[in-house]
């Protein structure tokens, strides 16, 4: 990470810690802010955070490992989770696991080479009658086939690939 990119976050991190009054309840909100913005929690974003919140860098840490949803690694802009537990693994999560690995050509843990996709195990996220479940950021899919996988992914493509960017240049100069 270069000096000024360095710089900046830890500007961001005091900015989000004065939101949440330096206090430790603040914790989440300000990694998850984090970790949206720069899709993981680096080594120098955890100690900012210790720092600006009073508190020891192995908790930030530890809340860091703990929770699915934030990565020390770098990960997709749409990072997609699939539920491992055992309702979803019987209703098929092992065919949804391939597809996703077939058309992404990565494995479970990789991030696409664009950077745009992250595949990952999660737990159950509440949705067992209706499995398998995968969520993509926030987006919870349930009921995913082989089939649907390619459509799910084509959403996220189309919002990010040349098209959109296109849209956006265009709605800039409108
Ligand atoms: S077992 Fe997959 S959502 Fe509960």
């Amino acid at each position: 990470m270069l000096a000024t990119e360095r710089e900046s976050l830890r500007h961001e991190i005091a900015e989000l810690a004065e939101k949440y009054e330096h206090k430790r309840d603040g914790m989440m909100p300000v990694l998850e802010a984090v970790q949206e913005k720069y899709h993981c929690v680096s080594d120098f974003a955890m100690q900012e955070v210790a720092r600006q919140l009073g508190v020891f860098p192995t908790e930030v840490y530890g809340v860091v490992s703990f929770y699915s949803f934030l990565s020390t690694e770098p990960r997709g802009k749409f990072a997609i989770r699939l539920c491992r537990t055992l309702s979803c693994d019987f209703a098929g999560k092992r065919e949804v696991a391939r597809q996703l690995e077939n058309e992404l050509e990565i494995k479970f843990g990789e991030t696409t080479p664009d950077g745009l996709f992250s595949l990952e195990y999660c737990n159950c996220l509440g949705m067992c009658d209706h499995g398998p479940a995968l969520l993509v950021n926030n987006d919870v899919y349930t009921e995913v086939s082989p089939e649907l996988v390619s459509d799910i992914l084509e959403k996220y493509r189309r919002m990010f690939g040349p098209a959109s960017q296109l849209e956006e240049k265009e709605a800039s100069h409108a």
